[in-house]
């Protein structure tokens, strides 16, 4: 079964707000298990069980939490490893354009940097949903496709129990 983690920071609620409506589509997909845990509680071997990792973080100072770049940077003790796995980004902010953009980005630049494949969208916000303070129907609907969005490209993939689906060249 392909399985997929959300993982996500919350300080106010804003984020896991969004984290809810991003499992609710993975949960939608046929074949497809969702594991949804705090950013604390998330561990090197969480990422490692994964097929893919949506990655969810409030926008601070323009980009991803210190709680949140420091989950990626405890992975660099599996560097290598998330080769080949599907990855995403959510994020909330306080002010509309003061952010979450380049949040959403700084997590998906993590990810390519772990080799992982980064799904755009014409049908949305291109670089991941995103609220401004708590999620309005829009936001948790943006959520909700990207969910769907990830957990099918997972299994067209077919990554599941496999080391890497993509080698280096
Ligand atoms: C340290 C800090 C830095 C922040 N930086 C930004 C920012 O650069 N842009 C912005 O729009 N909001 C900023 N905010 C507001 C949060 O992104 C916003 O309240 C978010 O929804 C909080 O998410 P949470 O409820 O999941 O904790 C900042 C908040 C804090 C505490």
């Amino acid at each position: 079964m392909t399985r997929i983690l959300i993982t996500y920071f919350s300080s106010t609620g804003n984020t896991k707000a969004l984290a809810e409506a991003v499992a609710e589509g993975v949960q939608s997909v046929e074949g497809v298990e969702c594991v949804m845990k705090s950013v604390p509680q998330t561990t090197n071997d969480d990422w490692l069980a994964a097929d893919g990792i949506i990655v969810g973080s409030p926008t601070y100072f323009g980009q991803m939490a210190a709680r949140v770049k420091q989950m990626f940077d405890t992975t660099a003790k599996i560097y290598g490893q998330l080769e080949g796995k599907v990855g995403a980004a959510f994020t909330t902010s306080g002010g509309a354009g003061c952010g979450h953009e380049t949040t959403n980005m700084s997590i998906i630049t993590a990810m390519l940097v772990a080799g992982m494949v980064v799904q755009g969208t014409t049908q949305g916000p291109h670089f991941g949903p995103f609220a401004v303070g708590a999620p309005d129907e829009k936001a948790l609907r943006d959520a909700r496709e990207m969910g769907i969005r990830v957990a099918t490209l997972c299994k067209r993939l077919a990554v599941s129990g496999q080391p890497s689906a993509v080698s280096n060249p």
